[in-house]
C-alpha cells in the first residue's frame, strides 16, 4: 500500500461520523465562518463568481484565507487537524481579484491553436492564484460546445473533441506542475455534455446517444485524467431526461470505475436540489450517485443532518461516506496541502511582485494576438499604417470590462474602464502606436476631410452562464439565478440578489441583438470612409450585415484585458494566426458542427486568412 493510502486509513481511523460528513461539505464563503468551519469539521469552502473579501486585496484573500485554514487546523479533542481547501473559478486568470491579469477566454484559446501557450497561461494563472494563498481552480472547462446559443460557448475551447482534448491535459498540467509552491488543484468541468443541451439551454437536456456522448464529450476527461487532474465537477445539465448529479452509471461507474478516476467529484452550484423536491431525498441520490464534495452553497447544515440521518438509515452506506472522505484526503494530501504552511505564512501570499506583472501581461497579449481570427480584408485594407488617420468607434472601443466578458471581478462580469485595473482597451492599445488615432464611440465626428479609414469595435456585453443564453421564448426554463452581479450587491439581508435580467437575447442574429453596430458601422460608411470591423464577442453570431458593411472583418472574441493584442496585428507587427475553433454560422438556424451532413457555414471549421 502506498505512503499516501496508508495516511489516509491513519487519518480515517481517527475520524468520526460528525467529521467524515463536514469533510465532504463546501458551502460558500458568505454562509460560513472560520468557527464554523471547525464546530462542523468543514472540508472545503469556495467563492462564487464576484464573492470577494474585504476590498478585495491578496492582503484581504489571504486574511479571510488564513482565517478558515487555522480553524481547520486547530485540532483538539473533538476536532482533527485537516487542511481545508479553498476554491474559487479562476478560469481566465484569478479574475475575481482587482488587478489581475485577465486571459482571453477559452473560445480565443481556441482558435490560437496553441498548447505550449496555453500550458504557459495554466502556469501563469496558477502563480496568480497562489498569490491569494487558494489552492484549487474549478478550471479548465472542456466543454464541446456544439450550440453557440448557450451561454457559455465562451468557455468552451472548439465544437470538437480533438482541440479540447489537446488542450486539457496540458492546462491541467500548468495549474497542478509537480504541486510545488507556484502550483494550484485543478478541476475539469462540466461532466458531462454541458455543451451539448437542446438549444444550447444552459443546464437544459443533452438527448444525444451514449455513442455521441462517448465519442464527442469524453475524450477530453480522458486526456485530462490520464494527466492526473485531481477534481471533476459534475454538470447542472441533464442526459436524456436524467440530471447529471443523479447519475450513478456516469459518476461511479463510467467516470471513476471506468476512466479510473481517483481523485474527488464535486457537485455544481447547488446543483443536488435540482433532482428531488424533497432535499432529504436529493441529499441520498446525489450522495449514492457517486458525489463525494458537495457545494451546498447555503443549506449546508440542513445536509449534515441529512446525510446523519441516511447513514443512520442506511439509505448512505458508510461505504459510500468513506469513499468520498478516502478521496478528498487523498487529493489534499497528494497536492501538498498537508505540508503547505498557513496562507499567511507561504512563500507566494501577498506576492504582488508576480501579481499582474507585466511579464505576465506580456503572456496574454501574445494570446491575444494569436487569437485574433481575419474574416475579411477586401484589398489587402489590413494592416493598417501607424500613421493614418483613424477614427475609432464603437462601444466595445475603449470598455476593459466589455473585452473581459464574463467571470471577471463579477460573476457577470463588468462594464466599464475603472473596474479593469492595469491592462489596456483596444482603443487604448491602438492610441499608443497611432498617434492621428480618434476615439468616438459612436462615430458622429467621421469626416472623410479628417479620417483615412475608422476601426469599428462591435460585439456582445459581458454575460456568465444562462444569463448568456440565445432562447426562443417558451423554451426558456424560469431560472432562479442566486447570485448577486458584484460584491457590492450583496447585503446581508440578501447577499445573493436575484438576477433581474432575463437571458441575452431570443436568435444569433447580431444586427437585432445589438443594432448600435450596424447603424455605427453605416454611419461612417455613409460618409465614405471605409471600416475596419473588430468583433469582441463570447461565440459566433449571424453578422452578415456588419460584414457586407465593412472593408475588413476581424474577431477578438472576449481578449481579455491586454487589449493592445489587438493593434499588434491590426499595424502588421504581427500577422493573423487565429483559425476558427467553431464554425461560423449562416443563418440561425444552421448551428452546423464539423462532421454534420450538409455542412454549410458560412466560414468553417479552421478558417483563418492572413497577411499575404
Ligand atoms: C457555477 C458554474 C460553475 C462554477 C460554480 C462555482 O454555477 O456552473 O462552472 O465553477 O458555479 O462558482
Amino acid at each position: 500500500m502506498s505512503k499516501i493510502e496508508k495516511r489516509i486509513d491513519e487519518i480515517m481511523n481517527r475520524m468520526n461520523l460528525d467529521q467524515k460528513v463536514g469533510q465532504i461539505v463546501q458551502p460558500e464563503r458568505m454562509f460560513v465562518t472560520p468557527e464554523e468551519v471547525k464546530q462542523y469539521h468543514i472540508g472545503s469552502v469556495l467563492s462564487g463568481g464576484g464573492s470577494t473579501p474585504g476590498e478585495n486585496r491578496l492582503e484581504d484573500w489571504v486574511d479571510m484565507n488564513d482565517a478558515y485554514w487555522a480553524a481547520s487546523m486547530d485540532e483538539d479533542e473533538n476536532h482533527i487537524a485537516i487542511p481545508l481547501v479553498y476554491g474559487v473559478d479562476a478560469i481566465h486568470g484569478n479574475t475575481n481579484v482587482k488587478g489581475s491579469v485577465v486571459f482571453p477566454h477559452n473560445i480565443g484559446l481556441g482558435a490560437a491553436n496553441d498548447p505550449d501557450l496555453l500550458e504557459k497561461i495554466a502556469q501563469v494563472t496558477a502563480k496568480e492564484i497562489v498569490a491569494t494563498s487558494v489552492d484549487w481552480t474549478f478550471a479548465p472547462t472542456i466543454a464541446v460546445a456544439r450550440n453557440d446559443h448557450w451561454g457559455r460557448t465562451y468557455e468552451s475551447y472548439s465544437e470538437t473533441p480533438d482541440l479540447v482534448s489537446k488542450y486539457a491535459p496540458r492546462f491541467v498540467k500548468g495549474l497542478q506542475g509537480k504541486f510545488g509552491d507556484e502550483n494550484v488543484i485543478a478541476c475539469v468541468k462540466h461532466w458531462i455534455g454541458d455543451g451539448a443541451t437542446l438549444h444550447g439551454i444552459d443546464q437544459g437536456d443533452t438527448c444525444i446517444t451514449e455513442e455521441e456522448l462517448r465519442k464527442i464529450h469524453m475524450p477530453p476527461y480522458k486526456a485530462a485524467i490520464d494527466a492526473g487532474v485531481q477534481t471533476v465537477m459534475v454538470s447542472l445539465s441533464s442526459w436524456n431526461q436524467e440530471k447529471l448529479h443523479g447519475s450513478k452509471y456516469l459518476i461511479t461507474e463510467v467516470l471513476k470505475k471506468e476512466l479510473g478516476f481517483e481523485g474527488f467529484v464535486v457537485s455544481d452550484w447547488d446543483g443536488i436540489g435540482y433532482l428531488n423536491e424533497s432535499f432529504s431525498e436529493a441529499v441520498a441520490l446525489s450522495v449514492n450517485a457517486g458525489i463525494d464534495m458537495f457545494m451546498v452553497t447555503e443549506k449546508w447544515r440542513e445536509f449534515i443532518e441529512l446525510v446523519k440521518e441516511h447513514i443512520a438509515s442506511g439509505r448512505i452506506a458508510m461505504e459510500r461516506l468513506d469513499d468520498a472522505v478516502r478521496r478528498i484526503l487523498r487529493v489534499k494530501l497528494v497536492s501538498g496541502l498537508f505540508e503547505r504552511p498557513r496562507p499567511s505564512e507561504r512563500k507566494f501570499s501577498n506576492d504582488y511582485s508576480a501579481f499582474g506583472s507585466e511579464s505576465h501581461r506580456e503572456v496574454a497579449r501574445e494570446a491575444v494576438r494569436k487569437s485574433l481570427v481575419l474574416l475579411k480584408n477586401d484589398e489587402n485594407i489590413l494592416p493598417l499604417s501607424k500613421d493614418a488617420r483613424i477614427l475609432v468607434a464603437g462601444k466595445n472601443a475603449d470598455n476593459r470590462g466589455h473585452q473581459c466578458g464574463g467571470f471577471t471581478i463579477a460573476w457577470q462580469g463588468v462594464r466599464d474602464n475603472e473596474s479593469i485595473i492595469g491592462g489596456t482597451s483596444i482603443w487604448e492599445g491602438i492610441h499608443d502606436v497611432a498617434p492621428n488615432a480618434e476615439l468616438s464611440i459612436d462615430g458622429e465626428i467621421a469626416n472623410p476631410d479628417k479620417h483615412d479609414v475608422a476601426i469599428v469595435v462591435i460585439g456582445e456585453t459581458p454575460y456568465a452562464e444562462m444569463l448568456g443564453d440565445l432562447r426562443v421564448p417558451g423554451l426558456s426554463k424560469g431560472m432562479k439565478v442566486s447570485r448577486g452581479s458584484t460584491s457590492e450587491d450583496h447585503t446581508p439581508e440578501d447577499p445573493f440578489p436575484i438576477m433581474k435580467e432575463g437571458p441575452y437575447g431570443t436568435h444569433l442574429y447580431h444586427h437585432e441583438l445589438h443594432p448600435e453596430d450596424i447603424a455605427t458601422i453605416r454611419s461612417i460608411t455613409s460618409k465614405g470612409i471605409p471600416v475596419v470591423t473588430v468583433m469582441v464577442c463570447g461565440r459566433p453570431l449571424v453578422i452578415n450585415d456588419e460584414l457586407d458593411a465593412s472593408k475588413a472583418f476581424a474577431v477578438a472574441w472576449l481578449p481579455g484585458s491586454e487589449g493592445n493584442g489587438v493593434a499588434d496585428v491590426i499595424f502588421g507587427d504581427y500577422n493573423f494566426n487565429g483559425k476558427l475553433s467553431f464554425s461560423w454560422p449562416r443563418y440561425d438556424n444552421d448551428n452546423w458542427n464539423l462532421g454534420d451532413e450538409k455542412y454549410n457555414p458560412l466560414f468553417p471549421y479552421g478558417f483563418g486568412l492572413r497577411y499575404l
